[in-house]
């Protein structure tokens, strides 16, 4: 796998293997069309099989994948590998999206020699703006690592860590973490409904002002910290809220509980 354009299966098109699919097609990051196993097509994909984009669910054959790209859900693994069988070499590197499946685990499956990456992307991989922090086994080679690195930075932005018991606490933050900022939208939402306001306007402002100061955070140099204060007079309206925020037992105290519970539950998923 020297190229950085590989022959790729995908095991799994549901949400996360779809966005996947599509980040790669548009960025034409891969080495012809892939095979894509799917018990259960969407007619978006039969077209996209049917305009030759990709092979949807073919006899395995000549022109084995050089990676399969797992994203099926951990009660799909027994029948998803069961499909995969065929398609597999011994050479066939893994790159796994799926939560709480360890790289251990996948080699007592897959074979303990296999190059395996695991992955933990997250949702707003499906408008080609997720984050995705990876590790790898010790069979994974550099080119194989640059592969994987072009498969995801389809989708985002990438990361990886040597140590695999810190994708718990990736999990916990990003992979998890769209949820708690949708979390914090329905709540402004909601708290500007308890102020007054009518409750379409109150999304409206609660939503446009996440998603701006989302892309101010990602497009300006100074660190959120010093954003936040750039919009905090002393003695105004912000100073009142972020008093109550910032607060002892305000939003860093639940923020770390939660980002605790996520990597604990993560940790009991993965044994
Ligand atoms: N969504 C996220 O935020 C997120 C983030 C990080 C990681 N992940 C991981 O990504 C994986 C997929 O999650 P998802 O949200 O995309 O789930 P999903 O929408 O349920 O997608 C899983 C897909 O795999 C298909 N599948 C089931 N059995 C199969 C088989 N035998 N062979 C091939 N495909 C099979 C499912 O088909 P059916 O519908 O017919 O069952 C479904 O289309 C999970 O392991 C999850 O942990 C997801």
């Amino acid at each position: 796998m020297a190229s950085e354009s590989p022959r790729v299966l995908l095991l799994g098109a549901g949400r996360m293997g779809t966005a996947l699919l599509d980040g790669w097609l548009s960025k034409h990051a891969l080495k012809g069309p892939p095979v894509v196993l799917e018990p259960t097509p969407t007619s978006a994909l039969k077209a996209r099989a049917n305009a030759g984009e990709l092979r949807l669910n073919p006899q395995a054959g000549a022109n084995a994948p050089e990676i399969v790209v797992v994203a099926v859900k951990p009660q799909s693994f027994a029948a998803g590998f069961a499909a995969l069988k065929p398609f597999l070499t011994p050479k066939t590197a893994i790159l796994s999206v799926a939560a709480g499946k360890t790289v251990a685990s996948l080699g007592a499956v897959l074979g303990e020699d296999r190059p395996i990456v695991r992955a933990m992307p997250n949702t707003p991989a499906a408008v080609g703006r997720g984050i995705t922090v990876s590790c790898a086994n010790a069979r994974v080679t550099p080119a194989q690592r640059g592969v994987c690195d072009g498969l995801l930075a389809a989708v985002g932005e990438i990361g990886w860590v040597e140590d695999e018991a810190l994708i718990d606490a990736v999990t916990a933050v990003s992979g998890s973490g769209p949820a708690y900022v949708f979390l914090l939208i329905e709540c402004m939402a909601e708290a500007g409904v308890a102020a007054g306001l009518p409750a379409e306007l109150a999304m409206r402002l609660a939503r446009a002002t996440v998603i701006g100061s989302g892309e101010l955070a990602r497009l300006s140099r100074d660190p959120p910290a010093v954003l936040r204060q750039n919009v905090t007079s002393p003695g105004g309206t912000t100073r009142a809220a972020l008093d109550v925020l910032m607060a002892p037992g305000g939003l860093a105290a639940l923020m770390t509980k939660a980002i605790a519970a996520a990597a604990a539950r993560s940790r009991e998923l993965a044994e």
